[in-house]
């Protein structure tokens, strides 16, 4: 089953030097639950991918559709209150609130919903994460890995249908890197949740089921397409 789609879609920088088309004609359908990989060399377009799908940047022509909904029929309000309660972002700099903890780190986006927290659900997720320890500790108590598995949990807080990770493992370790996204995987699996996750290190691509790979912001390759033809 599709939960999002993208049509001829179209990204195109006007700059100093003349026109840039990060994303050129992009069409894709991302199924409920995939773990979808975006790779690419550096430039090919993975992070303006990622902000139009994810309601982050404007296309500046195709389509993108949430389920059946397309996104730009939705005002600025309406397509924030969608980031905020369908989809979760995770970058490759942890962004947490230094003078929190990882608990109040991670329970942020769902105060600023104005919502009660499912304690349940946050427990599950910070069990899965294997963060429980660290939860009461400062970020700057916490090792690289620890931070991001803390924002992930925040990416996650409000039970979101669609994870977006942009590079979440940069700043890692190859090791700490892997463990993370095997985590997240898990998680994912776990909570049926769809990831579609940016990353230039093959190795980490290769934990997805299905690889895009991006060049001058077209779609070379599609794994899953390839396997279906
Ligand atoms: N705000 C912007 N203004 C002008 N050009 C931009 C802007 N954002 C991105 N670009 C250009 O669009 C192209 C695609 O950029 P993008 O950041 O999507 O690439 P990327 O694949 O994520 O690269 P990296 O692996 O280095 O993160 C590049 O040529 C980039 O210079
Ligand atoms: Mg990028």
């Amino acid at each position: 089953m599709e939960i999002m789609r993208c049509e001829a879609l179209r990204k195109t920088f006007v700059t100093g030097g003349g026109e840039v088309h990060a994303v050129d004609g992009i069409d894709l359908s991302i199924g409920k639950c995939e773990f979808i990989a975006v790779t690419g060399p550096s430039g090919s377009g993975k992070s303006t991918l990622l902000h139009m799908l994810g309601g982050l940047e404007y296309p500046t022509s195709g389509k993108i559709y949430y389920q059946e909904a397309l996104l730009s029929d939705y005002n600025d309000n309406q397509l924030s209150v969608l980031r905020r309660r369908r989809f979760g972002f995770v970058f490759q700099s942890y962004n947490l609130v230094r003078e929190l903890t990882g608990l109040e780190n991670i329970l942020l986006p769902v105060m600023l919903d104005s919502k009660r927290a499912d304690q349940a659900y946050i427990d599950r997720v910070v069990d899965m994460l294997q963060i429980g320890d660290r939860v009461e500790h400062l970020p700057g108590a916490m090792s690289g890995g620890q931070q991001q598995r803390i924002s992930i949990a925040r990416a996650l807080a409000n039970k979101p249908a669609i994870l977006f990770a942009d590079e979440p493992t940069g700043n890692l370790d190859g090791k700490t890197g892997r463990e993370v996204i095997s985590l997240l995987k898990y998680v994912g699996k776990e909570l049926g949740i769809t990831l579609v996750l940016v990353t230039h290190d093959l190795s980490i691509a290769e934990q997805a089921q299905r690889i895009l790979t991006l060049e001058d912001g077209k779609l070379v390759r599609d794994t899953a397409a390839e396997v279906q033809s």
